[in-house]
């Protein structure tokens, strides 16, 4: 049946056609056409440089036991003619709620390929006579592709249609060419985790690298290749391309991954194990043509049931991104993924703020204090615990006396949240126990007073930070999410730093899938119902749909802060993410440690891999509306005059400009503080340390800064002496140039107010 169907479609006969369309300026080129097997193929350029090889696209479609027909599983890979091209402009300037600068251009041109597939269903076992007529089907999808100067971006479309309805996805097949053997910036691809150390390596020692690359301690591992990679994938090319592989509002969908196949490879996946999710090999189908070295695949992480998608016409896809320039700050300074997203959703925004806070958060994460409130129970049942009558351990931090010390310390500094985790009971037994009624999100421990300490805090201007470690317990979460933000909104509440550690729970379902995709986009909608602003933790990795859902401040999705209390993270770690998981969306990556060896005041022997200079440039480097003093207060009190800079720092901006970049070695960033004439700036490097030159040619002409620069002392190293620094101040204007040394691990900020 099946050869006949391949014959059948080869029987089609096929108008093999192309188009092609450039970016605004002319340095992004985009052809696409259809092979004589009717397979979309496209390519891409940069200034006449190949980005993108000829590259199938299409998708593999599941069998569905509800089909009616038996052909419903008919893959969307071959056998398409071209029925319409469509080529359009577009110009349009647009201001987001928060953001690294106050309008954003979106500038493209766009080509929509509408392509028919056709086949006939033959019945050939059937004697002649008593054949039925053979029946023609017909579909048709559309893919549409956005050129940008700095990019492209492009999805499939599909419009309902009779012999389209619903389909479940097997696997979608986008390809991904490479000119060559890049440099890469890389994670394993994972369906449960995106906490790992960068690695950097040609694309042709990934598969050697792997099993290395592997974060195994995490709580939850799925790796699904030994050459499977996640988005945002950074690339550099041997003749200076920064290439850029992402996605762009994945919205119902699953997360995509990319994996490296060539011809030895074309089998694709081999489990590599890990975590408690099994996983089922998904081979590529016999009729797929062999790719073409340093080619990527998309792959898309499965649900409980080992499927890709369950769709229903009209819809499409995310948006798949290939950035490109010859300039890295022009990686940094892309809008394209935000472009690629619907614009705000939401009418009213005026209680959506970008928010500097600190939290009852870093001593538990260390190991001085814990998160639980009493040791004496080795497992929990919610509703059969008298609370009151429980006996303490005495190391429960989130206790009304040292929550108040935190907002002391947040009204005295100008911070505008405090963060308690913990607060609310069911921490004795929160992880990987497979249990399914975890929290209830509104019952305060008895130490905690959510009436006492909201006015306390309220009373000083500040606000508390809400809590919701989920466990991955989705379903018990969304079970209780009304109440639970009824609960906020009753006390004052306005932002939430929800988690999902561990497995995910229904059994069997993944961190990335369109499932838990539709979970956390379900969380931000309903937040916004309560006026509520989201920080998830774990969740997916964003692309952008922050345009859409400005509520949606903050993810994690990456190698936190935290990790300098499990281990540690390398002193390029930060020079490197803005280039990758910042694409998508603003990091909580909670900056901002100065007491980086943690013994000091703590048994635990961890420290981070940062001297206190390249700390306060964090909070420049690492673009986000929220941005949290995550050191103890007591720590900042020893190091006062630096802390200066946090508390004068802004976190929303009118204009952003990437003075230096290169990934995993340094980042210089100038920006304007949103509706001042202020700017800060802030320079970060690798181990190796980095000399800025900073031309201040962005500077009001004629006008005069009061400028203070937090430097790196002459011999500043994040290892030997991290907490030796420089302030010193001066007045600039216009047209200076500012020479910096950082050191090794190091960086600097510099505050320049107009005068
Ligand atoms: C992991 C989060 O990243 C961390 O910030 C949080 O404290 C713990 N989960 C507990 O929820
Ligand atoms: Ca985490």
């Amino acid at each position: 049946m099946k050869r006949l169907l391949v014959s059948l479609l080869l029987a089609v006969p096929m108008m093999v056609n192309a188009g092609s369309v450039k970016s605004p300026n002319g340095n992004v080129e985009l052809t696409f056409s259809v092979d004589p097997d009717g397979r979309p193929v496209y390519e891409m350029s940069y200034k006449g440089k190949e980005v993108v090889k000829p590259s199938f696209l299409g998708l593999e479609l599941a069998k569905d036991k509800h089909a009616s027909m038996g052909l419903k599983e008919h893959d969307l890979m071959a056998g398409f003619k071209i029925e319409k091209e469509e080529t359009s402009s577009f110009d349009e300037t647009w201001k987001p709620v928060w953001g690294e600068t106050a309008t954003i251009r979106n500038h493209y041109n766009e080509l929509a390929v509408t392509l028919s597939q056709q086949w006939l269903e033959g019945m050939p076992s059937t004697p002649e006579g008593l054949r039925p007529a053979p029946r023609q089907h017909n579909r048709q999808i559309i893919i549409r592709f956005r050129v940008y100067d700095d990019g492209i971006g492009f999805r499939y479309e599909f419009p309902q249609q009779q012999e389209l309805n619903y389909f479940l996805i097997k696997e979608e097949r986008s390809e991904f060419a490479m000119a060559g053997d890049h440099t890469a910036w890389w994670l394993p691809g994972d369906y449960d985790t995106q906490e790992q150390e960068t690695q950097q390596c040609k694309l042709s020692e990934i598969r050697n690298r792997m099993k290395e690359a592997v974060n195994w301690g995490n709580s939850s591992v799925a790796v699904f290749s030994e050459t499977g990679v996640q988005t945002s994938l950074q690339m550099k090319s041997d003749d200076g391309l920064y290439i850029n592989i992402h996605e762009a509002a994945c919205a119902d969908y699953a997360t995509m991954h990319l994996e490296l196949v060539d011809a030895q490879t074309k089998a694709l996946t081999t489990k590599l194990g890990g975590g408690s999710n099994a996983y089922t090999p998904n081979p590529a189908p016999s009729e797929w043509p062999i790719p073409k070295p340093f080619t990527f695949v998309s792959h898309l992480t499965p649900d409980a049931t080992g499927l890709k998608g369950a769709m229903q016409t009209p819809c499409e896809t995310p948006w798949r991104t290939v950035m490109v320039s010859d300039d890295a700050r022009d990686m940094l300074s892309s809008n394209l993924i935000l472009n690629l997203n619907e614009p705000c959703a939401l009418e009213d925004v005026s209680w959506i703020h970008p928010t500097k806070y600190c939290g009852v958060w870093w001593e538990m994460i260390v190991g001085r204090g814990s998160w639980h409130y009493t040791n004496d129970y080795p497992s929990i049942k919610l509703d059969q615990i008298d609370w009151k009558k429980v006996k303490p351990n005495g190391t429960h931090k989130a206790n009304n006396e040292n929550v108040k010390r935190y907002i002391d310390f947040a009204a005295k500094n100008g911070l505008d949240e405090v963060l308690v985790e913990g607060w609310n009971v069911g921490w004795e037994d929160w992880a990987n126990m497979w249990k399914r009624d975890v929290f209830d999100f509104v019952t305060p421990y008895p130490d905690f007073d959510i009436q006492m300490l909201n006015d306390y805090a309220h009373s000083k201007g500040v606000k508390l930070l809400m809590h919701h470690e989920t466990s991955s317990s989705s379903q018990n979460y969304e079970r209780h999410i009304k109440e639970a933000y009824e609960l906020m909104n009753k006390y004052g509440y306005d932002a939430v730093k929800t988690g999902y550690v561990g497995d995910i729970i229904p059994r069997g379902d993944h961190h990335y899938s369109q499932s838990m995709n539709n979970h956390y986009l379900y969380v931000v909608k309903e937040a916004a119902k309560h006026h509520i602003m989201v920080n998830a933790h774990e969740a997916t990795r964003p692309t952008g749909l922050c345009r859409t859902y400005p509520n949606l401040v903050g993810n994690e999705s990456a190698r936190g802060t935290e990790y300098e209390a499990f281990g540690g993270s390398r002193p390029d770690h930060t020079c490197i993410l803005p280039f990758t998981r910042l694409q998508g969306g603003p990091m909580d990556y909670t900056p901002g440690i100065f007491v980086t060896r943690l013994s000091e005041w703590s048994n635990n022997t961890s420290w981070a891999r940062i001297t206190i200079a390249g700390s306060l440039a964090l909070y420049l480097t690492m673009y986000s509306p929220l941005q949290m003093a995550a050191d103890l207060p007591e720590n900042y009190e020893k190091f006062d005059d630096a802390f200066q800079f946090i508390r004068d720092v802004a976190c929303d901006w009118d204009d952003s400009r990437y003075l230096e970049a290169e990934p995993a070695d340094y980042i210089t960033v100038a920006r304007k503080a949103k509706g001042t004439d202020n700017w800060f700036i802030g320079g970060k490097c690798d181990e190796n340390g980095h000399t800025a030159v900073i031309k201040l040619d962005f500077l009001d002409k004629g006008r005069k800064y009061d400028c203070t620069i937090y430097a790196d002392a002459k011999d500043a190293h994040y290892e030997t002496n991290p907490q030796a620094y420089t302030i010193t101040k001066k007045v600039v204007k216009a047209g200076q140039t500012l020479k910096l040394q950082e050191a090794p691990g190091g960086g600097f900020a510099i505050s320049l107010i107009a005068k």
